[in-house]
Parts: C-alpha cells; sequence; structure tokens
C-alpha cells in the first residue's frame, strides 16, 4: 500500500523474495507502480470498499506510507486482508513520540544524547512527532535557542533538546513477533548538505564488535518491551567507541533494507512475512560490501544527491549490469537529458566494492558526456 519510496523497497525487497507484488496508490504516477507486476489507483481512506476488493486477494499487505488517516484505516480493514498484516500501529504510534520513546529508551538504559542544560553549547533542538528532519535545528547559543523553540511551535509540537553529537550515522532493523524480537544488520547512512540521505553502506566494522552487539541488543530490548509485532528501526549517531540513540520508527524503512540485501543475502520484507505467518527465520548473513546510492543526472552535471530528489524519478525500471553497476532503480533511457539513479553495487571486499562503484561512475560520466560531478556532504559531520 503506497508507492513512493518506501513502497519501491518494499516491491523491490518482494520480488527479490519471489513474490509477485501489486501496488495500490492513489496517485497514478507513483514510482513504485512501474517496478511492480500490478498496480491500482484507489485512495484507501476515500474508497476502502473498492481497497478491500483487492486487499481481500492479497497473501500479505504492507503500508508503505506514513500517513495516519490511511494507517488507522488500513488498521481497522486488517482482518479482511487474505494474509497478515505487515504493520503494527501501537508501535507505530510510540515511535511518532520523541518524548514518549525517548522516555521508554531512557528507562531502558539506552544510550542516548545527554539532555539539555546538563550537556552544554552545542544542542538540537527538533519537533517530537515530526520525520524527515523537519523542523530540526543546530543551536549554538540562547539567542539561537528562541528561534529554533519557534519552529517547532510553528509546527504544533512540542520540542526535544539534546546534546548535538558527532559521528557517522547508523541504523538497525529488527523484526518483532509480539514476544521476542530479532535484531539485524548495522549499516552506515550518509547525508547530503541537506541532511537527507544519499547513500547508504552495508559494510563491516561500522561499530567495533563490542559495540554492535549492544546496538543489536538496544533494539531487541526497546521492540520487547513495547510487544513489536513488525519492522522497525533504530538511529544513531556513533563511531567505533560508541554510539547515541536518536530515534526509533516502525514502519518499513527505504534504502537501509536494499542494501542489506545486496550486502548480506538477507531480505527483511522476507523475514518480516515469515515473523507475521510463524516461519522460522530463514536469514543467512553471506557477509560482503554494499552500497546503496543516489543520483541525479540533468545535462552536463551528474549529482549525488538525498532520496527527496531521488522520489521525482519517472516510470523507473530496474536494470542489471547497466553501466557495469549490480543493479540501478531508474528512469535512465538513452540520451535522456534528466534521469534519477539508485545504484546499487556489491563486492567481497572493500577494493571491490570501490571499483565496481567508481568504475560505474566513470562509465556514465563518459556514455552521457558529464562534465560536472558533485558530491554534496553537510556543512558539520
Ligand atoms: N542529537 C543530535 N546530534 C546530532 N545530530 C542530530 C541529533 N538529533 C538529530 N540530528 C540530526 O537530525 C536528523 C533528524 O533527526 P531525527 O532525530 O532522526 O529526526 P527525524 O528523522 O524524525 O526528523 C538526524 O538524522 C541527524 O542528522
Ligand atoms: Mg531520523
Amino acid at each position: 500500500m503506497g508507492g513512493a519510496l518506501q513502497g519501491i523497497e518494499a516491491v523491490y525487497l518482494a520480488q527479490k523474495a519471489g513474490y509477485e507484488t501489486f501496488v495500490l496508490d492513489r496517485r497514478e504516477d507513483a514510482p513504485a507502480r512501474s517496478i511492480s507486476d500490478s498496480s491500482a489507483t484507489i485512495d484507501v481512506v476515500a474508497e476502502p470498499e473498492k481497497a478491500m476488493k483487492l486487499l481481500s486477494d492479497c497473501d500479505a499487505v504492507i503500508p508503505a506510507l506514513e500517513n495516519l488517516d490511511a494507517l488507522q484505516k488500513l488498521d481497522s480493514m486488517k482482518s479482511g486482508f487474505g494474509g497478515p498484516f505487515l504493520f503494527d500501529l501501537n508501535a507505530y504510534d510510540i515511535s511518532c513520540s520523541k518524548e514518549r520513546s525517548n522516555q521508554i529508551m531512557a528507562d531502558l538504559g539506552v544510550p542516548l544524547p545527554r539532555p539539555y542544560p546538563e550537556c552544554g553549547f552545542p544542542i538540537i533542538v527538533k519537533p517530537s512527532g515530526q520525520s524527515g528532519s523537519v523542523g530540526v535545528s543546530e543551536v549554538n547559543n540562547e539567542e539561537e535557542m528562541e528561534m529554533a523553540l519557534q519552529k517547532v511551535k510553528d509546527l504544533n509540537d512540542t520540542p526535544v533538546i539534546q546534546e548535538f553529537v558527532h559521528g557517522k550515522s547508523l541504523s538497525i532493523e529488527t523484526i518483532g513477533n509480539g514476544k521476542t524480537a530479532q535484531a539485524y544488520i548495522t549499516t552506515e547512512v550518509v547525508l547530503d548538505e541537506n541532511y537527507d540521505c544519499k547513500q547508504v553502506l552495508c559494510q563491516p566494522g561500522i561499530l567495533s564488535d563490542e559495540e554492535d552487539t549492544r546496538f543489536g541488543m538496544c533494539i531487541k530490548q526497546v521492540a520487547e518491551a513495547i510487544h513489536l509485532n513488525g519492522l522497525m528501526d533504530m538511529e544513531a549517531i556513533g563511531d567505533k567507541n560508541g554510539f547515541r540513540v536518536l530515534e526509533i520508527d516502525a514502519r518499513i524503512p527505504s534504502q537501509t533494507p536494499a542494501c542489506i540485501l545486496a550486502g548480506t543475502s538477507i531480505n527483511l520484507l522476507d523475514e518480516l512475512y515469515r515473523a507475521a505467518s510463524g516461519q522460522e527465520s530463514s536469514a543467512k548473513n553471506t557477509r560482503r560490501w554494499s552500497s546503496y546510492e543516489h543520483f541525479h543526472i540533468n545535462g552536463p552535471v551528474m549529482k549525488s544527491c538525498g532520496e527527496k530528489v531521488f522520489s521525482h524519478v519517472d516510470h523507473p525500471r530496474i536494470l542489471r549490469g547497466m553501466f557495469g553497476a549490480d543493479e540501478m532503480i531508474t528512469d535512465y533511457e538513452p540520451g535522456k537529458n534528466e534521469w534519477y539513479v539508485t545504484m546499487i553495487n556489491s563486492g567481497k571486499d572493500k577494493e571491490e566494492l570501490f571499483w565496481k562503484r567508481k568504475d560505474a561512475i566513470n562509465e556514465i560520466i563518459r556514455d552521457c558526456e558529464i562534465e560536472d560531478f558533485i558530491d554534496s556532504t553537510p556543512k558539520v559531520v
């Protein structure tokens, strides 16, 4: 349900696991539709009966959207679906409030950024109930604080004020069956200049073995404390010496699962379906190195970009081996002036991945007569 970025992720993973895919979206041009086996245009809130006719035929239904009305509607319809509803509305509700989820995590002893004023400047001020970095400010003094708080107030939200943590952005997923939960793989998320995710890396050694185990324990504990019956991810900032958890989100994320599949052969959507239908996990980690990243090509300029920019992709397809890359989700056509691409590569080690990715970028630069290659990063990391 939903054919935007999360929908692309769900379709991609489902197809890799060998399932037939069907996308429902109210938008005719939702990008996941062109990579799925079939699709339909329906607004589930406005036309629930019409949606139910189709969903009662499905072996599993997964919402790939964050519109609360649609999520509640789907949750109220789930007994009529042809198979499990791969979503936990209660856990989603908890994860939508940073205030509430931080309290749960603090009680469990999960390492969080220190609260203000104990931590001193610089700090981060962010709204409790938003996502996608909306309303997030870095604050260095009392004057900036006022502006940051006003931003949160304008969103009718309450502020979370905490230590500015430096380090890599990290992510991990867990799947729970309502009683127990299993933690999966740590990935590194690389941001563009607008703090949007432009690349995910799945590779050994992002955290030390000890800290990696601790990160896995943290998400497992939180998942079990809230009786998670579905998929959840946890975001943190850290390095080899440790990490601080920023938030949890109980829904299918975009980007990281596809990178994990390329890097480990673990298919989180398949795992989710198995957990929901009482089957054993089939995860076997074939440890490789993988990279998942977005680019926007416009005339002679090729720019790495965040997923928000990539979401403008128009009728993408999945191409294998194009420009020497393992896989591309792209609206590229030979001679096309403007196009978008998600490039997925893996290698048996760092060098193999490095060269596959570099060669593919160079191949695009040569073939499409690119004059400028821009790879932007945030001002402060
Ligand atoms: N305490 C912090 N220290 C440093 N950066 C932060 C902190 N909190 C948030 N950020 C930055 O802001 C982004 C958005 O914050 P996050 O807590 O993940 O909220 P959401 O993604 O729901 O908007 C993060 O990805 C991170 O880059
Ligand atoms: Mg976040």
